[in-house]
């Protein structure tokens, strides 16, 4: 089954064809975070305007690249949410638009399921499995006992982690988005700061509001008594961190729930620290362990073609009164 999967949920207009969920056949990915990072972040109504200049000539590009027409294509996986409404809209209308045209099924999928299934490209997911899901708007624990059967163990009680990331490079002047840059000068520094573990307690949840004050409060603090930030250091330390409460409830997870297969997603599965702590806990575990690889972390169509095949095969399938939503829990 051949899949055009669209994904125009924030600052990426992207369209991809996958073969059967895990066999991709072409991807194009137009990014406008130059044109954001002028802001220090997303701005709504320019992402929109770019969107819609963009959506054909990205269709089109991903159509020539994979040497197909569109009547070649069995079905349109579009990512209707969550994320910015107006954004999201003008995939959405263009996938409303190819499916009635075309006569194919129009496959609803949801923006996380997307980045979990990003998985299915690269690996044979095995359950039951445990996703660990970081980005800039989610983190979450999500218990899977079957394909497209999503249980959330636990997540962020304040700040995503990705969004903690650009909120820390923010700090140390390092511009948006932080999260890159932080994991890069993390790689270079020693964690000689002493920061909080966040939210050092029994459940699957996170917190990184606290974290992020702390960083701040190190940031004056050392201001003011005109000692100059190490900011390699302080990326070593943070990154540290991080990944340290991330693993401890991972793990927890794991232990608890007996589970095969671990697999992270998301913009921040891009991270080298949370990448190789993951895979050595799993290791650790001898349990199977998958995560994207670095193109298909960050938003893309072919997670979302992905995830449209396992959705189709549970007959998930949408009407043409399908509507974009800002949030919408997965299920
Ligand atoms: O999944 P994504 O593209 O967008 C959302 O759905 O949120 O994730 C974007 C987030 C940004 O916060 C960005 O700073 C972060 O992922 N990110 C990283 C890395 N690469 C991207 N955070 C930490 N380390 C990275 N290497
Ligand atoms: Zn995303």
């Amino acid at each position: 089954m051949t899949i055009l999967g669209i994904e125009s949920s924030c600052d990426e207009t992207s369209c991809s064809i996958v073969k059967d969920g895990t066999e991709e056949i072409a991807t194009v990915i137009l990014s406008q975070i130059d044109i954001h990072t002028n802001y220090g972040g997303v701005v709504p109504e320019i992402a929109s305007r770019h969107h819609v200049k963009n959506i054909t000539m990205v269709l089109e590009e991903t159509l020539k690249q994979a040497h197909m027409t569109m009547e070649e294509i069995d079905a349109i996986a579009i990512a209707y949410g969550p994320g910015l409404i107006g954004s999201l809209l003008v995939g959405l209308e263009a996938a409303k638009t190819l499916a009635y045209l075309y006569d194919i099924p129009l496959i609803p999928v949801h923006h996380i399921a997307g980045h979990i299934y990003a998985n299915a490209l690269a690996k044979e997911m095995k359950f039951p499995l445990l996703a660990l899901v970081v980005s800039g708007g989610h983190t979450e624990l999500i218990y899977m006992k079957e394909h497209y059967s999503f249980e959330k163990l636990g997540g962020t009680l304040d700040d995503a982690v990705g969004e903690c990331y650009d909120k820390v490079a923010r700090v140390a002047g390092l511009g948006y988005p932080g999260g890159p840059k932080i994991d890069h000068l993390a790689g270079l520094g020693e964690a000689s700061y002493p920061l909080p573990i966040p939210l050092n307690d029994d459940s699957y949840d996170f917190s990184f509001s606290g974290l992020k004050s702390a960083v701040i409060n190190l940031s004056h603090n050392l201001e003011q008594r005109g000692i100059p930030l190490i900011k390699e250091d302080l990326a070593a330390s943070f990154q540290k961190v991080v990944v340290e409460s991330i693993l401890k409830k991972t793990e927890k997870a794991i232990d608890r729930w007996k589970v095969e297969h671990v697999i992270v997603a998301g913009g921040v599965a891009a991270n080298s620290g949370i990448r190789d702590g993951v895979k050595n806990l799993c290791e650790r575990k001898q349990i199977g362990f998958s995560v994207p690889e670095l193109r298909f972390c960050t938003d893309n169509g072919a997670m979302i073609a992905a995830a449209g095949y396992f959705a189709y095969q549970q007959g998930r399938i949408a009407d043409f009164d399908l509507n974009s939503k800002s949030n919408d829990t997965l299920r």
